[in-house]
């Protein structure tokens, strides 16, 4: 399938794996990322609907899909915020993150629903493969694990509703900023 010249999927979740057996060790590390992740959710629940506003008619099945992806980003946000609140960290309310210098490579192509779906698509796949070595972890914290076991089917139907409205050329063409913004985060060896 063509995607499999997209990415390099098993590199991407071997990486993502040794990133996991690290970060799961090092409290700070661990509680950084979910501080992190808690951002990109809410950021995401915002993005996807600002999505839907520029580029579907309301009521439309666009419009719908995409707001109901936003509702399960948002839900994400707060059950992550749960987690958060059991580790007596903060949970914030502004954003300024690392994560952002991915987006500043990965969002400049978009100029339609397509191209908007595609840059979603590539965001929601990277994020897949942590989230897939968490909830794949019999020795993560229980509780971490049973957060995100909840988080991936959703975040799998996320990537497959984006790469169904984005179409396999707005993939390609969303393909460089997003590799560029992953090698901004270190994502890329
Ligand atoms: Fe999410
Ligand atoms: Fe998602």
């Amino acid at each position: 399938m063509a995607e499999q010249s997209l990415y390099d999927e098993q590199d991407a979740q071997a990486r993502s794996l040794a990133w996991w057996v690290k970060t799961r060790q090092d409290e700070h590390a661990l509680n950084h990322w979910l501080l992190d992740q808690h951002r990109g959710e809410a950021t995401a629940a915002r993005r996807i609907l600002t999505l839907a506003e520029r580029f579907t008619g309301p009521g439309s099945p666009e419009h719908r899909l995409l707001a109901r992806i936003a509702d399960q980003e948002r839900r994400h946000a707060d059950w992550v915020a749960g987690l958060l609140v059991a580790r007596r960290l903060p949970v914030p309310v502004q954003l300024d993150t690392a994560r952002e210098r991915y987006w500043k490579h990965a969002l400049p192509v978009i100029s339609d629903l397509a191209s908007g779906a595609a840059v979603g698509a590539h965001a929601e796949r990277m994020r897949l493969w942590r989230i897939r070595a968490i909830a794949a972890d019999p020795q993560a914290p229980a509780d971490v694990r049973e957060v995100f076991l909840r988080i991936l089917p959703e975040e799998r139907f996320h990537e497959r509703a984006f790469r169904r409205l984005a179409g396999e050329a707005a993939l390609r063409a969303a393909l460089d900023g997003h590799e560029r913004g992953m090698a901004v985060l270190g994502l890329r060896p």
